[in-house]
């Protein structure tokens, strides 16, 4: 795909990105997109085998992760950082920090994913280290100011992605075309995108690039429990829910967990339901597999999602399908 707007930004073939989920995005996920042709994401807490709140630790886990990408491929990779734990971090010992940022550029990263926060963050920083910066908005208005700050391109996530999105509700279907008009910059389109339909939909409104979650979790080289591969697999069209965590809306699989807070949530008894979340139920359920009373994240589009593949057969399988599924817009178009 020589002329596509992502290919050329970040030196790949398909504009195909796997988005980053934490603990369960590691270095041979990472690596395996990439080898594949897409664009392979490393998660903030990539490799980590038990919580830590160690700041150091985290950063010099996430240098171990990026050295193991580079050794398993010499194709692009990036690296997320969710913005919002920035501020966070001195107080509450959140496991990540600038630290990470610095770590990730002593490695020479090319690629960053910038995410769940303000793009005034971290944008300079890397454009002054020549890193390209891909940045995650939930309002068309947001991309305006993304575009401003020197970011490289624009993911768009609708509410129906796995993991955190805005409490505003708006589609991808409606936020890609809307954030399309608004910015030069190319548009990457993320949340409810499975397959050959989902990239090619996605390119009809507007998007240059696709940036897929969920379909990922059902891979080989996820690092997600075996659990919650098969609750992927097995979930229904309404198998998620959107939960409200105050400034932000979590989609996840619908379980005891989801439940409870919910009630604690519209009882208003927002520091029970706080005590949840510190307990970090998203570890318990996606790493040590408590798919019942741990949080697990997921998209709507897990209901279209029926196998577990490895990670280049989920990318070849789009591309080898994108032809036919054009033949039949053009045949339903004539
Ligand atoms: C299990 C899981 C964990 C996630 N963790 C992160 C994360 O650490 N950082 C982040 O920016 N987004 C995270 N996300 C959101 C994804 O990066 C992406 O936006 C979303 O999965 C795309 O929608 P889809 O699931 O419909 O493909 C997570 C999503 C899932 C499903």
């Amino acid at each position: 795909m020589n002329n596509n707007r992502i290919c050329k930004l970040l030196g790949i073939r398909y504009p195909i990105i796997q988005a980053p989920m934490n603990w369960i995005t590691g270095a041979e996920l990472a690596a395996a997109v990439s080898n594949a042709g897409g664009l392979g994401t490393i998660g903030i807490n990539a490799g980590a085998k038990t919580i830590t709140r160690d700041i150091d630790e985290t950063a010099e886990r996430l240098r171990q992760q990026i050295r193991k990408v580079k050794s398993l491929t010499k194709e692009p990779f990036a690296v997320n950082f969710p913005v919002w734990m920035e501020s966070k971090d001195e107080e509450t010992g959140h496991a990540f920090s600038r630290r990470c940022v610095e770590v990730a550029l002593e490695e020479g990263i090319k690629i960053a994913v910038t995410t769940t926060g303000s793009p005034n963050i971290y944008t300079k920083r890397f454009k002054e280290a020549g890193v390209k910066v891909l940045h995650s908005i939930s309002f068309a208005k947001h991309a305006i100011k993304a575009e401003e700050l020197g970011v490289d391109a624009v993911i768009c996530e609708g509410t129906e992605a796995g993991g955190h999105t805005a409490l505003n509700g708006l589609t991808t279907f409606v936020l890609i075309p809307m954030t399309a008009d608004a910015v030069k910059i190319p548009v990457i389109a993320g949340g409810g995108i499975a397959d050959a339909r989902g990239i090619v939909a996605a390119m009809a409104l507007g998007a240059d690039g696709v940036y897929l979650g969920t379909r990922f979790i059902a891979s080989n080289e996820c690092d997600a429990h075996p659990k919650v591969k098969e609750a992927v697999i097995k979930c229904s069209d309404t198998g998620t829910i959107g939960i409200d965590k105050w400034m932000m809306e979590a989609r996840d699989l619908k379980n005891d967990f989801t439940s409870k807070f919910q009630q604690l949530r519209e009882a208003g008894k927002s520091d029970e339901a706080m005590e949840m979340m510190i307990k970090l139920p998203m570890y318990q359920g996606l790493v040590v597999g408590d798919i019942v009373e741990g949080e697990v994240p997921c998209g709507q589009n897990a209901g279209m999602i029926k196998d577990i593949l490895s990670a280049q057969d989920i990318i070849s399988n789009i591309i080898q399908n994108i032809p036919s599924i054009m033949e039949e817009v053009k045949i339903r178009l004539s």
